[in-house]
């Protein structure tokens, strides 16, 4: 069977075994998938050793994504324009570096919720690594526009900045503080890591309404307080398991060629969170 991995580190809490060890089975897929720790500061030579012993490729988690995209020695537009890599493809010489965490967001968005991004207010909150890696995919969906709103100001702009050339019209991406966006989104992204700390970024209540889909990048058998705080604001609410499981499914696509099913696995780990 081929070979594949996870790096990470920690990693020892990693679902991608479990994810990708289902996705086989479900499409009859040879290969076998672990879970590699590698130290701090040495992501490179653990990969190039696994892709020496004959690893075909791997998925890459924190702290390794940016590492991982200075390995590759090609890499995806979607991958450029995240600056990071969440997934590796070794062919002979060539280390592809790819980023499906925008196409897993998208796919989680429009194919489990059901709400389509095309013609739609978008609101992402963050302008880190996890907020950059899908502002191109969003993009690609052709909302109406979109507002990145994050607590330093500058990195926001930042990302706006990058995009230009990516836009359908001038004005479609903008950004600011958290305070600034007004009326009602109908679709926010918590893609800040306030939630792992128990923080919810100040955004004005306003922005949620019935037809708003807030959805927090984090996970956990509790809701965040950014779902919390939306919920209660009367907004239909998501974490951010669908996006990790199609993550995964697009990975899967790229090593294999196969599209997995990822109804029945989503609901699966999601009764054993
Ligand atoms: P990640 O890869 O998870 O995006 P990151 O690149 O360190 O990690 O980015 C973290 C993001 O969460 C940033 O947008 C950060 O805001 P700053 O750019 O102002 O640092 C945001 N963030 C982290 N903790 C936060 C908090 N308590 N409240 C609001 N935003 C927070």
């Amino acid at each position: 069977p081929d070979q594949y991995c996870v790096f990470g580190n920690p990693i020892a809490h990693s679902k991608s075994p479990l994810i990708h060890a289902a996705f086989a089975l479900q499409t009859g897929q040879a290969m076998v998938y672990d879970r590699r720790l590698a130290p701090l500061d040495g992501f490179a030579l653990a990969a190039r050793t696994f892709a020496a012993e004959g690893g075909k490729g791997a998925n890459v988690t924190v702290p390794f994504k940016l590492d991982a995209c200075a390995l590759a020695t090609e890499l995806t537009p979607r991958a450029q324009a995240a600056g990071a890599v969440n997934t590796l493809r070794f062919d002979n010489e060539t280390i592809l570096g790819d980023n499906t965490d925008g196409a897993g967001l998208v796919a989680d968005i429009v194919r489990n919720a059901g709400v389509s991004v095309a013609g739609k207010r978008i609101l992402l909150l963050g302008a880190g690594g996890a907020a950059r890696g899908v502002v191109l995919p969003l993009l690609e969906q052709g909302p109406q526009e979109m507002f990145i709103a994050n607590r330093t100001v500058a990195t926001a702009e930042a990302l706006v900045a990058q995009f230009a050339d990516a836009l359908a019209h001038p004005g479609q991406l903008r950004a600011g503080g958290f305070a600034q966006p007004d009326g009602q989104f109908d679709i926010v992204i918590n893609a800040t890591s306030a939630s792992l700390a128990g923080d919810l970024p100040p955004v004005p209540p306003g922005i949620f309404g019935r037809h708003t889909l807030a959805l927090d990048m984090m996970y956990g058998a509790q809701p965040t307080v950014f779902m919390d705080f939306a919920a209660q604001h009367g907004a239909q609410v998501r974490d951010g398991l669908g996006m990790l499981v199609e993550q995964a499914a697009e990975a899967f696509y790229v090593w294999r060629g196969v599209r997995p099913q990822t109804q029945d696995l989503l609901a699966q780990l999601r009764s054993a969170l």
